[in-house]
């Protein structure tokens, strides 16, 4: 076996990105200016949505948007126990209750039947997340809802920019859906998110909520030498993008379909490589565009710190997505939920980790992580997994 590093994930921003920096700052605009509208629209277009704001980070976005739907104490908002805990945590900052919902055991996704035995008249909104990259059934979600109540729905697609389902993006059954450029997701500048949506007061309300609630935006107010006063009618936060940040996004969102094959291409040669071994990868469904964010396997809860160990080891890197967040303390103090309220989401959750899966990823870093997995790995895991 040939030794090397496989790091989880290799960014592909090469320095001569700087002089994007550079050109920012030979404008007068240092935060959200005409690069965060060019991204913008370039958005509309790719999710063929009529409106998109760009946010500092998902989570900041989705507080923003839940404060524009006037979603907060004494609502509940519907969310899965197997997801990244921000899913969650923005529902608890703006002061509702979070309402966990188990998983589907060969996607990881949430259905409409878990959703409906969970809804309540307190619901006021659901987030289904595309997990690891591949969408939820969002139509099948929005027609399985109550006609005589308003229920949103904001799609966390966190770790989806360039799925499908049905031939269909994210954005056209939700009111909302969200996306994070966080330093390792398939589009990123650093730190960073868009919300899209075709509804206009939200979108509305959306703009006002990430700039505090701020009834004009700076860009209105100093227009050509008449100051204009703003108000303030609703509670916001501050979570709205610079261009220094944002002038990453429109080279990547041009060439993000390009990348997305090389995603495709590492996935599939760990799937065919994985196929006779004990390791479970979760199932892809046929009818999608699947993003590859992530390359989440299954190895056994009783053998998956041991081979986090081993990847160590062996220098490649690896993380976990995710333990259930019914199961963290905060949300197990405060709820009284149990490990085993949510049995799937717990189960994946103690059992998986996610192994290296990126564009640049070279054919022999690739032939070294399998060589790993089968080899030791497959080893050292019992017959019940
Ligand atoms: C499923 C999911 N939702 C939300 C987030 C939060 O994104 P951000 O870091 O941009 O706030 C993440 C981040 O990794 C995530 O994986």
């Amino acid at each position: 076996m040939v030794h090397m590093q496989v790091p989880f994930y290799r960014h592909s921003l090469s320095p001569e990105n700087a002089q994007l920096v550079a050109k920012v700052l030979e404008t007068p605009f240092l935060t959200s200016g005409p690069i965060g509208k060019e991204v913008e629209g370039q958005l509309c277009e790719y999710f063929d949505v009529k409106y998109a704001k760009l946010v500092n980070s998902w989570t900041n976005g989705a507080v923003a948007t839940l404060l524009a739907m006037d979603i907060g104490p004494g609502d509940e908002v519907i969310v899965p126990a197997m997801t990244f805990i921000a899913t969650a945590n923005v529902v608890e900052l703006v002061g509702a209750k979070p309402v966990f919902i188990d998983c589907d055991p060969e996607t990881l996704l949430i259905t409409p039947e878990l959703i409906k035995g969970a809804i309540t008249k307190k619901t006021k909104a659901i987030i289904p997340v595309h997990m690891y990259g591949q969408m939820c059934d969002v139509k099948a979600i929005k027609d399985m809802l109550p006609k005589d109540q308003r229920i949103f729905i904001i799609e966390d697609c966190a770790h989806t920019f360039e799925a499908k389902f049905n031939g269909e993006r994210p954005g056209k059954y939700s009111d909302a859906a969200i996306f994070s450029f966080y330093a390792t997701k398939n589009v990123t500048c650093g730190e960073g998110g868009a919300i899209i949506t075709n509804d206009e007061d939200l979108f509305e309300r959306i703009i006002q909520a990430i700039l505090h609630g701020m009834s004009a935006g700076a860009a209105d107010r100093f227009k050509a030498g008449q100051y204009k006063h703003w108000g303030m009618e609703h509670l916001g936060t501050k979570a709205n993008l610079p261009d220094l940040l944002a002038c990453f996004l429109p080279e990547q969102i041009r060439t993000v379909d390009s990348r997305l094959k090389e995603r495709e291409t590492i996935a599939q040669t760990y799937e065919s490589a994985l196929k006779n071994t004990k390791i479970i990868c979760p199932i892809k469904l046929d009818n999608i565009v699947h993003s590859r964010h992530l390359f989440p396997i299954h190895v056994g809860s009783q053998n998956r710190d041991k081979v986090l160990l081993t990847l160590g080891e062996s220098n490649i890197g690896a993380t976990v997505n995710y333990r259930a967040v019914h199961s963290m303390s905060y949300y197990s103090k405060k709820y009284g939920y149990q490990e085993n309220d949510f049995p799937i989401s717990f189960s994946w959750g103690n059992g998986t980790l996610s192994i290296p899966l990126f564009p640049g990823m070279t054919t022999a870093e690739q032939d070294y992580v399998i060589d790993v997995l089968v080899n030791k790995i497959d080893k050292m895991i019992g017959e019940d997994n």
